[in-house]
C-alpha cells in the first residue's frame, strides 16, 4: 500500500516520476505527492488521483532530484496535509513513506516540534532532523533515525543543503533501487514503475539503507557497514503492464487467463510431456505429513480450492487459514508442518508476519506467488511462480485462476511423491480448461445482460453452491461487492436454512453454480427454496447438469478443475454490474493492490 518513487539526475525528473506514480497508483490512490529540487525544494500535493496531482504542478516547476508518493491512507484522512511528502520544521528534509510506524506516538511526545498532520510520516522526517542536530551528519542521522523506528517502512529521503544525493530506507516494505546509465539512478517501489528508463534493479533487504547517487548505489546496514550485491534484470516485458485496448485492466486480465492457464502448462512441465517441479520444492513437499495453507482474500479462496486438491489427489491433510487470524490463533501444529503461503504480490503483510513467526519455530515454507524476488518469495524455503503476468486491477481474477492451476500441479506432484494413483492427466485436463475458458471469454455480452438484469439496480446479491462451487460463490461475492459495493455474500447452499435465508425477499438476486456431480440434486433444491421466498434466480451448471432455465451453462470439464472455468461467468458479472453503475473499476474505493500493513 502506497506507492514511492525517486529520482537523481542531470535533466527533469518530474515526466518520470509522474510516470512512476501513475504506474503504481494500483498500490494506493487517495492522494499523491512530488517534490522536486533544483535550487530549491518544491513540494505539491493533491486529493485524489495521480491526474489531479500533474494538473497543480506548474509548467515550469522541475528538478534533477525527486521523490513521489501515491498514498492509501492509515494516519489520519486522505488530505492535503496529510499526503506525501512530509518536511521537516525547517525544510531541510524531505521525506515520503510507506508503511506503519508502531512507535509513532511514543517517538512524538520526545519531538518539541509543531505537527502539521496526522501522519506517523512527519514523526519520522521531524526525528531525522532532531538526529541531524544532534549529530551534525546526514547519513549518521539517517541511520540513528531509522534505528529508533518500530514498524514497516520504505523511505526515500532529499537533503536540501545536498544535491548530490538521496537516502533510502526499508523494513518490511517492497523498495527496489534502479540503475540508469551512469547519469541517473532511480527508486520504486515497485520495479513496475521504472522501467520506463531502466530494467536493471538491485534488490533491498529489511534493515538495510542506500546512499544514491548519479552514479552510485551504496547499500548499507543500519551500522554502516557497507555491502555488495548484485544487480539483476526485471523481466517484466513492458508492454504487459499497458492497458492497451482495453477499457480496463480488470477485464484484460480476465481475457488473459486461457493464455495464463496455457503458460503454466508449459512452465511446469519437461519435454516428455511430465510435471517436473524444482528439486527443492519436492523434497518439501514430500516431507511434510500436514500442510498448513496461509492466505488473504483472494489467495484464501484460492486456497480453499487447493486443500481439496491437495487432500483429494495426494491424500495429505491439509488446513487453510486467514493469515491475519493466523498468527494470534495458532492451531495445534503436526510434526512435520508444510506452510503453503499463497499470495499474488508476495507482499502481503498479514501473511509475511505469519512467515516470520513459522520461521522462528524453525518450520518449512512454500510460497505460491506471481512476483519472483517478492519478501514472500525471498524469505520461504522456496518458490512456484503463476507466471500470470503482472496484475494490475485491484480486483484479483487471472492470479486466482493461475493460483488454483499450480496448486492442482503441486497436488499432483505430492501425489506422486507420494505412490499415490494419479486420477487424470492433469496437463491434458488443464489444456481443456484453457479452451473452455476461450469459449466462456468469447460470450461476454451474455454476463454483460445477466449484471444488468440482476444486479444493476440491487441491494445485495447471494452467491450458493456446494462444496468447490460453494468455495468459487465466496470469490464470486468478494468480487462482486470490492467492486460493485454491491452488499454480497457466499455461502454453502445447504447452510442457508440455518440463517441467512431470512434476507431472501421479493428480487433478491442468488447466484448459483452448479458443477458438482456428488451435490447438483441437493443444489437444485436449495434454488427452489429461495425462488419460493421471491428471490430471483440466475443460475450457472455445467453440462450435464443443466434445467432448461439456466442462465448459462458452462462446457464440461474434470470436476475437481471447475473452479478454474466457473469463476469466470462471476467476475464477468461483478465486472459488468460495476459498470452499470458507474463504478471505478480498477480502482474500487477504500481498497488498494498490495496490502503491505498488517
Ligand atoms: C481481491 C484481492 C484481495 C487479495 C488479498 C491478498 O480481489 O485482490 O483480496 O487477494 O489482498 O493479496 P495477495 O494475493 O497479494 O497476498
Amino acid at each position: 500500500m502506497c506507492g514511492i518513487v525517486g529520482m537523481i539526475g542531470n535533466t527533469g525528473a518530474k515526466e518520470v516520476l509522474l510516470k512512476g506514480l501513475e504506474k503504481l497508483e494500483y498500490r494506493g490512490y487517495d492522494s499523491a505527492g512530488l517534490a522536486l529540487m533544483h535550487e530549491n525544494v518544491n513540494v505539491h500535493k493533491e486529493v485524489g488521483r495521480i491526474a489531479a496531482l500533474r494538473e497543480i504542478i506548474p509548467a515550469e516547476v522541475d528538478g534533477t532530484i525527486g521523490i513521489g508518493h501515491t498514498r492509501w491512507a492509515t494516519h489520519g484522512v486522505p488530505s492535503v496535509p496529510n499526503a506525501h511528502p512530509h518536511q521537516s520544521t525547517t525544510g531541510r528534509f524531505t521525506l515520503v513513506h510507506n508503511g506503519v510506524i508502531e512507535n509513532d506516538e511514543i517517538i512524538k511526545k520526545t519531538l518539541d516540534v509543531p505537527f502539521l498532520s496526522e501522519t506517523d510520516t512527519e514523526v519520522i522526517v521531524q526525528l531525522m532532523e532532531k538526529h541531524f542536530v544532534e549529530l551534525g551528519d546526514v547519513e549518521a542521522a539517517f541511520r540513528k533515525t531509522l534505528s529508533d523506528l518500530h514498524g514497516s517502512y520504505a523511505i526515500a529521503m532529499i537533503d536540501s543543503e545536498d544535491k548530490e544525493r538521496l537516502y533510502i530506507g526499508k523494513n518490511k516494505s517492497p523498495l527496489l533501487v534502479g540503475l540508469g546509465d551512469g547519469t541517473f539512478n532511480v527508486v520504486a517501489s515497485d520495479a513496475m514503475a521504472m522501467l520506463q528508463v531502466t530494467d536493471q534493479y538491485l534488490e533491498l533487504h529489511d534493515g538495510e539503507i542506500v546512499i544514491l547517487t548519479r552514479e552510485s548505489a551504496t547499500i548499507k546496514t543500519l551500522d554502516g557497514d557497507v555491502l555488495e550485491r548484485a544487480p539483476y534484470t526485471a523481466e517484466i516485458d513492458a508492454s504487459d503492464i499497458e492497458k492497451g485496448t482495453y477499457a480496463h485492466y480488470m477485464l484484460k486480465e480476465m481475457d488473459e487467463q486461457p493464455a495464463v492457464i496455457r503458460n503454466i502448462i508449459q512452465h511446469y512441465q519437461n519435454e516428455n510431456g511430465d510435471i517436473e517441479l524444482a528439486e527443492g520444492v519436492r523434497e518439501l513437499v514430500s516431507e511434510a505429513d500436514r500442510v498448513y495453507i496461509v492466505a488473504c482474500g483472494t489467495s484464501y479462496h484460492a486456497g480453499l480450492v487447493g486443500k481439496q486438491l491437495i487432500e483429494r489427489v495426494a491424500g495429505v491433510p491439509t488446513e487453510v487459514h486467514v493469515a491475519s487470524e493466523f498468527g494470534y490463533n495458532m492451531p495445534l501444529l503436526t510434526e512435520k508442518p508444510l506452510f503453503l503461503f499463497i499470495s499474488q504480490s508476495g507482499e502481503t503483510a498479514d501473511s509475511r508476519a505469519v512467515l516470520v513467526e513459522v520461521k522462528k519455530l524453525g518450520h518449512k515454507a512454500l510460497t505460491l506467488t506471481n512476483v519472483a524476488g517478492s519478501t514472500l518469495s525471498r524469505e520461504a524455503n522456496e518458490t512456484m511462480l503463476l507466471h500470470a503476468g503482472p496484475e494490475i486491477a485491484v480486483a484479483s481474477t487471472k492470479a486466482y485462476t493461475a493460483q488454483i492451476a499450480v496448486l492442482a500441479i503441486l497436488a499432483y506432484d505430492i501425489a506422486r511423491a507420494n505412490g499415490k494413483k494419479l486420477p487424470f492427466d492433469l496437463m491434458q485436463e488443464l489444456a481443456l480448461v484453457a479452451t473452455t475458458m476461450d469459449s466462456i471469454m468469447a460470450q461476454k455480452e451474455i454476463f454483460e445482460e445477466l449484471a444488468d438484469k440482476f444486479l444493476k439496480e440491487s441491494r445485495n446479491a447471494f452467491f450458493l453452491g456446494r462444496g468447490l462451487d460453494s468455495y468459487v460463490g465466496l470469490e464470486g461475492a468478494l468480487k462482486l461487492k470490492e467492486i460493485s459495493y454491491i452488499q454480497a455474500e457466499g455461502y454453502p447452499g445447504g447452510e442457508l436454512k440455518h440463517g441467512p435465508i431470512a434476507l431472501i425477499e421479493d428480487g433478491t438476486p442468488v447466484i448459483t453454480l452448479v458443477s458438482q456431480p456428488n451435490t447438483h440434486l441437493n443444489i437444485r433444491g436449495n434454488i427452489k427454496e429461495v425462488v419460493a421466498r421471491g428471490a430471483i434466480a440466475c443460475t450457472i451448471s455445467m453440462e450435464g447438469m443443466e434445467h432448461e432455465n439456466d442462465a448459462f451453462v458452462l462446457p464440461r470439464v474434470e470436476p475437481l478443475l471447475t473452479p478454474l472455468v466457473t469463476v469466470l461467468p462471476l467476475q464477468l458479472i461483478s465486472y459488468y454490474a460495476a459498470l452499470a453503475r458507474d463504478c471505478d473499476v480498477d480502482k474500487p474505493r477504500n481498497l488498494a493492490k498490495s496490502v503491505t500493513v498488517e
